[in-house]
Order: C-alpha cells, then sequence, then structure tokens
C-alpha cells in the first residue's frame, strides 16, 4: 500500500549532529543495522538528512531510473571538484553522450591489449621485489593500480617522475573525499593544514592532467603514432553533427582525473582484502596458493592464464563482496517522486550501499563469512551470478571499468602470490575508522619471502 508517511528515521540521532559521531565511528556496522528498520530509513549527517536505500529491488529501481535518481548529493558536489564533469559525475542529460563516447575503450576486444600492459607493469614492480623485504602492500599495490591505469589513459611512456607526483596528490585527495564532503561548507573553507593539503592537490592534479593532455595533443598533430590509448581516441572522437572534436580540452583533463580516481583504489583495496582475508583463512589460502602455483609455477599472470584461475577469481569475487571498495553512494531526486510507496520531494538526498547490500544475509547467508565458494559456478547452486549485486553499481551508470578491475585484480592477486609467500603483519592492518572514499585497508605490512622451488 502507498505510505502518506515520510521515510522512518534511524532511532539514535543527537541534536545537532544527529547520526553524524556513529556515522564516523563505525559506519560498517551502522549500515549493516540500518536495514531492520526498514527498506528505506532517513539518517542525518549533521545538518544534512540522508535517505538510506536498504532493499536490494528499491537500490535496482534507483540503478534503473537514473533521470530521477540523478547523480548529487555532498559526495558527487566534491567529487565533481576534482573530477569536473566526468563520466563518473556528470548529470545524466550529459552521460549518455559521454558514455558512447569512452564505452569503445572498454571494449570486449581490447582486453587482451590491456592484459599485456597489465602483465607488463605488474612483472616491473612485483618481480624487482627482493627478498626478505618488508613494505607496505596498500601503497604498493595502489602504485601498480595507478600505473596501469595511467599506462591505458595515457599510453605506456609516462614520465617516472610526474607519475609519482600524480600518485602522492592522488592520495591526499582520495583520502580527504570523504570527511570533506562531510564537513558543511564554512568548515570546508578554513584554512586548516588538512583542508589546504587538499585544496592544492587539487589544484596540481587538474594541471598535470591539462599538461599531460596537451603534450599528448601536440604529438597526435604531429602524426607521432603511438599505441592506441583511452586519451588517444578520445582525442580523435568527433562530433558527426558538426565534425569538431567530441571532448574540449577541459573535458579530456575531466576524462583523465575520473579515470585514474576511478580505477586506482577500486581495485589495488580488493585485491588487498583477497590477500588479507585469504592469508587470515588458511583453508582458502591453500587452495589458492595450490592453483598459483599450479598454472603459473612463479610466473607473472596474463591474458591467456585467466580461464585456469578459477578461484583466485572466487576469492577476489568475494573480497569485493565482503568488502566493496564503493561502499555508500549518494543520489538527488530531480523531480517530486515515490520509492517503496514513500513520497521523496524532489532534491531528496539519498544513498546506496554496496557494502549494506553485500551483506544482507537473505542474499548472502551469514554474510559476514568470507566463503569463496559463494561464487562457485559449479557448485550446489548450479549457475550463480557471478558478481556481487550492486558491488558495481547499475543500470546506465554501472561500472564501465567493471570487466578491467576483475581482469586486473585477478591477475595482480594470482602474481603477488606466484612471485612470493606474502607474511602479513596482522597488527599493521589499519582499516581507518572512516573508510575513505575507497574501503581500503589503510595500511597493510607484508614482509616478502621467495618461493623454494624444486628444480626437476
Ligand atoms: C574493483 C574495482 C571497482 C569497483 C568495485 C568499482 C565500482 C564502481 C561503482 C559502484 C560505480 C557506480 C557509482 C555510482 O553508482 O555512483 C562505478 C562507476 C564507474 N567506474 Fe568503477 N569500480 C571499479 C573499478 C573501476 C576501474 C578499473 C575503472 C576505470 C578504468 C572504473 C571506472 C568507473 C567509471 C568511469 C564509472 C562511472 C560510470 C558511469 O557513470 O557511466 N572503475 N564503479
Amino acid at each position: 500500500m502507498e505510505s502518506v508517511l515520510p521515510v522512518p528515521w534511524a532511532p539514535g540521532a543527537k541534536p545537532v549532529v544527529g547520526h553524524l559521531p556513529e556515522f564516523l565511528r563505525a559506519p560498517l556496522a551502522f549500515l549493516r543495522g540500518l536495514p531492520e528498520h526498514g527498506p528505506l530509513v532517513e539518517i542525518r549527517l549533521a545538518h544534512k538528512p540522508v535517505v538510506v536505500v536498504c532493499d536490494p529491488e528499491l537500490t535496482r529501481t534507483v540503478l534503473l531510473h537514473d533521470r530521477v535518481f540523478d547523480k548529487g548529493g555532498p559526495l558527487f558536489e566534491r567529487l565533481r571538484e576534482a573530477g569536473g564533469q566526468g563520466l563518473a559525475t556528470c548529470p545524466a542529460a550529459e552521460h549518455r553522450r559521454q558514455r558512447r563516447l569512452m564505452q569503445p575503450a572498454f571494449h570486449q576486444a581490447r582486453f587482451p591489449h590491456y592484459a599485456r600492459i597489465m602483465t607488463e607493469r605488474i612483472s616491473a614492480v612485483v618481480g624487482g621485489w627482493q627478498d626478505g623485504r618488508t613494505l607496505d602492500l596498500a601503497v604498493e599495490a595502489r602504485n601498480i593500480t595507478a600505473d596501469i591505469v595511467l599506462s591505458t589513459v595515457f599510453g605506456t611512456s609516462l614520465d617516472p617522475g610526474l607519475h609519482k607526483r600524480l600518485a602522492a596528490d592522488f592520495d591526499t585527495l582520495l583520502a580527504g573525499f570523504t570527511r570533506h564532503s562531510l564537513l558543511p561548507r564554512p568548515l570546508r573553507k578554513v584554512p586548516t593544514p588538512g583542508n589546504v593539503r587538499y585544496e592544492e592537490a587539487t589544484r596540481r592534479v587538474r594541471r598535470s592532467m591539462a599538461d599531460l593532455t596537451a603534450a599528448y595533443r601536440e604529438r597526435a598533430a604531429d602524426g607521432d603514432g603511438e599505441e592506441t590509448s583511452l586519451l588517444s581516441m578520445l582525442i580523435a572522437a568527433r562530433d558527426p553533427e558538426s565534425d569538431t572534436p567530441a571532448l574540449t580540452d577541459d573535458e579530456l583533463v575531466d576524462q583523465a582525473v575520473t579515470m585514474y580516481s576511478a580505477g586506482t583504489e577500486t581495485t589495488a583495496g580488493a585485491v588487498n582484502w583477497g590477500l588479507y582475508l585469504a592469508a587470515t583463512h588458511p583453508a582458502v589460502h591453500a587452495r589458492l596458493t595450490a592453483e598459483v602455483n599450479e598454472v603459473l609455477g612463479g610466473r607473472t599472470a596474463g591474458w591467456d592464464d585467466l580461464p585456469r584461475l578459477t578461484y583466485t577469481r572466487q576469492v577476489f569475487t568475494e573480497a569485493l563482496r565482503m568488502y566493496p571498495p564503493g561502499w555508500f553512494l549518494t543520489r538527488q531526486t530531480e523531480t517530486d517522486t515515490r520509492l517503496g510507496g514513500y513520497p521523496l520531494p524532489k532534491g531528496t538526498t539519498l544513498a546506496y550501499s554496496p557494502y549494506l547490500i553485500s551483506h544482507l544475509p537473505d542474499l548472502y547467508p551469514d554474510p559476514q563469512r568470507f566463503d569463496p565458494d559463494r561464487w562457485d559456478a559449479h557448485g550446489a547452486g548450479g549457475t550463480r551470478p557471478q558478481i556481487p549485486v550492486t558491488v558495481f553499481g547499475g543500470g546506465a551508470r554501472k561500472c564501465i571499468g567493471d570487466e578491467f578491475s576483475q581482469i586486473e585484480g585477478v591477475l595482480l592477486l594470482a602474481s603477488l602470490l606466484s612471485h612470493w609467500r606474502i607474511h602479513l603483519h596482522r597488527d599493521s592492518l589499519s582499516v581507518p575508522r572512516l573508510p575513505q572514499l575507497t574501503l581500503n585497508p589503510g595500511r597493510m605490512r607484508v614482509t616478502l619471502t621467495a618461493h623454494v622451488r624444486e628444480t626437476v
């Protein structure tokens, strides 16, 4: 029956601050607790009311009606400050045109080429580590995925100094996003060291990206025939009606920033969770390393290995379910509408949470249990869906890099384990109290030792 009542409030809101302290202190437990209050639940993050969608079907409805539930709300306002109006942040009215331009870069036919770049970059880093070394895998995995995104977006010849600078600025930027998006506007402008660092990093990233795009245009104009990259495809794209470039320089920068931010932390985090979860579940670890050793025998994984790395893929997928990198995403209603029978006036901020959905016991029994066999395509359930619901979003705004990141994740996870025995320093793991834009392990120290392989 259609309700005339407003969406119910989650209990426990404090005067002025609402649910913000609870959300900051233990956001994941807070989200897991919301579905018991209804399919839609309103929370208050300080001054800002947000309707959280706690039901998979209603989440689907939101995702399928992207013109009514458009990108908006505090998260996307902040993302636009850094990423402009790129594919992930632009409003629905602009989205279809951009998606048409970008889609060819993510066509199936391009994956073997991308996989070759992935294998090469992974080999260059992972193969170069020394026996006995201790390192922070959170940093290293992010460097590798950043390298891979930059190599596929800009081609493989990026200056190493620039690469380093960009990576450092992105770190500052991504670390600041969520906290920044929760602060009321006046507080964001206070020149605290954190705010200043964040603003400066945003400016520097946009400047570096603009320089890169300009240099690329020059080389392309000189007929310097480089390999096809995402950027070269976008630069070459022309508006069929006016026969002018389809994207302005500013728009190209927006797309580059978008790809870098969307494609770096996400995959790196999921790989690290996969390693962490496997390391803390000995039976899974044994099966995983047995598969990797049998298929790779110490090599870096490549495109042709993927069909045989089935258990590695299951582990990666289960890590994605348990800690989905995009964990809390906002929308804004563009018109007065109804959802699940509840009236939602125009301008309502909603949030959907892949984390919340992938911990619903009806969908995933015993959801806190790490069980890669949920994704066994030949298991008791017969043919099963191969990715957790909403982890890559859905509808027209579904992640354009979903397949890319799954290939990358499996190749990276398998290659790390193929080259090294990885000893996790369990107490080093710091899950940030407030997850950042993505849900990554904040720090993950490991010590590497070489495999002892029998020679025949
Ligand atoms: C494990 C890795 C990844 C996860 C879990 C993930 C997750 C997501 C999610 C949930 C969305 C939808 C956001 C929303 O509804 O507001 C999204 C969109 C997007 N992702 Fe990913 N992503 C991953 C990797 C990547 C990679 C590697 C790239 C690029 C190379 C990428 C590029 C994008 C872009 C451009 C969008 C916006 C798509 C659109 O609006 O048309 N992502 N991603």
